[in-house]
């Protein structure tokens, strides 16, 4: 959805830049959106809102892998296994 008439953006391409990190004022600069008639500033300050109060939960709900800690130094995988620090 077109978001901004006056310049041409979507709410899509809001939310790209949102999601990337941007703040209102910097997807501003960057695309242009709500520099001309304004008419699209509320809307186009939602679409940042919503972007950012649901990306950290979006980053953690597509997570593909889950994290597996291990409980304890030996059960670590991080560390490659020695001969010289085997378990008698
Ligand atoms: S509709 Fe965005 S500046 Fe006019």
């Amino acid at each position: 959805m077109i978001v901004c008439v006056c310049r041409r953006v979507s709410d899509r391409e809001i939310a790209r830049h949102a999601h990337a990190g941007m703040s209102f004022d910097e997807i501003q600069f960057e695309l242009g959106v709500a520099t001309q008639c304004g008419r699209c500033e509320n809307c186009a300050r939602d679409v940042v809102a919503q972007c950012s109060a649901s990306g950290a939960v979006a980053h953690i709900q597509n997570a593909t892998q889950p994290i597996q800690l291990a409980n304890n130094i030996l059960e670590s995988n991080a560390w490659p296994s020695s001969p010289f620090c085997s378990a008698a």
